[in-house]
């Protein structure tokens, strides 16, 4: 007589050689009650990668390499190469009389210039310089080279959503045929276009930008968003719970400036103590300027200037201002755009369990 455990025994090996497998062994893991992030909250120096980045540009040409980057990987997403879930940080170097050649992919890109002058890029024939602040858009299939005729070290912060675009497989690369690509518009032709707010031009053919949601804008100068923060000031509503928030917007939708990607600037007033929010959105934090503290589900991270701050979905996070006198400014991007459409966004801020947590 066969019991009914020894028959469970051999159903259960007929199902994985069937290629089948229960439901009932996987529900909790498959529908936790909360997302369940692999992403640690975390914190790169720049002190640290600036060294070892500078090293490669001695040891590393831009012949053996496709581009200089040092990556910011999240110790709990080493497999996808990825800062958070879903988007990734890097730090690229170019030296002078440098060409990074010029490439695409499907993959959408930003550039947040960090420090150096001199360089330039081209998105799709058209060009634009490179300064400290300045944040440069690569729309996913846009090629782009970037050149640097200045001297000293050329450094940015590169964003990128291809952790995304490789989970869902549909990435696509492409190298160019020349080094560089000639110029086939007219230098910084999309942002003197669209650099007039309330007038935004009426376009008769759509671009290949505005089909992919993207904006059409390829810089947006920090002397611009430093205008901004100097006329907005800090009167504004909330801003003593978040600080004052801008978002870097496509002219065309009014959305985000590419289709995965948000880019926000975040300016702390001097003795700011935050309020503690989270997100199903999963963010990175970059430190354009000043000190302070970002509490992140109770874990401490003192950063300065240029230091980079993994924040997972969902983690409850504060920002803190110690200084009495000096402001801080934060460029932070975030996959919300992504949530947004598949209806996935939460957030939470404000609520009494997110008492304040001691610095
Ligand atoms: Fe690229």
């Amino acid at each position: 007589m066969i019991h009914a455990a020894d028959s469970d025994t051999s159903h259960y090996a007929a199902l994985t050689s069937l290629d089948l497998a229960p439901l009932w062994e996987y529900q909790t893991n498959l529908f936790p009650r909360e997302p369940s992030r692999r992403a640690l909250a975390f914190l790169w120096r720049y002190d640290d990668i600036r060294p070892q980045l500078l090293y490669f540009g001695g040891a590393l040409s831009m012949e053996k390499a496709e581009r200089r980057v040092l990556m910011l990987i999240n110790p709990g997403l080493r497999e996808q190469a990825a800062t958070v879930a879903n988007i990734y940080a890097g730090f690229q170097l170019i030296l002078p009389g440098e060409t990074a050649r010029a490439h695409r992919h499907s993959a959408n890109a930003f550039r947040f210039i960090v420090e150096g002058q001199g360089a330039s890029t081209t998105v799709d024939g058209e060009k634009t310089s490179m300064k400290c602040g300045d944040l440069l858009l690569t729309p996913g299939w846009a090629w782009h080279d970037h050149i640097h005729e200045g001297d000293g070290p050329m450094i940015w912060l590169d964003g990128l959503d291809f952790p995304l675009i490789n989970v869902l497989g549909v990435q696509f690369f492409e190298i160019f045929s020349e080094r560089a690509q000639s110029l086939s518009r007219s230098v910084d032709r999309a942002s003197r276009l669209y650099a007039h707010a309330r007038l935004n031009p009426v376009i008769q053919h759509a671009t290949r930008a505005a089909i992919g949601h993207a904006s059409p804008i390829t810089n947006y100068p920090w002397e611009r968003t430093e205008a901004a923060l100097h006329s907005i000031g800090f009167d504004v509503e909330g801003a003593d719970r978040t600080g004052v928030v801008l978002d870097y917007v496509n002219p065309l939708n009014g959305g985000a400036v590419l289709p995965t990607i948000n880019c926000r600037i975040v300016h702390l007033p001097p003795g700011f103590d935050g309020e503690a929010q989270r997100r199903t959105a999963s963010e990175i934090v970059y430190v354009v300027r000043g000190s302070g503290t970002t509490i992140i589900d109770g874990q401490r991270f003192d950063w300065k200037a240029h230091d980079i701050i993994a924040v997972p979905i969902w983690s409850t996070y504060r920002h803190l201002n110690p200084s009495s006198s000096e402001d801080v400014v934060l460029f932070t991007y975030s996959d919300a755009p992504v949530l947004h459409a598949l209806g996935l966004y939460r957030e939470d801020a404000g609520h009494p369990e997110f008492a304040k947590v001691a610095p």
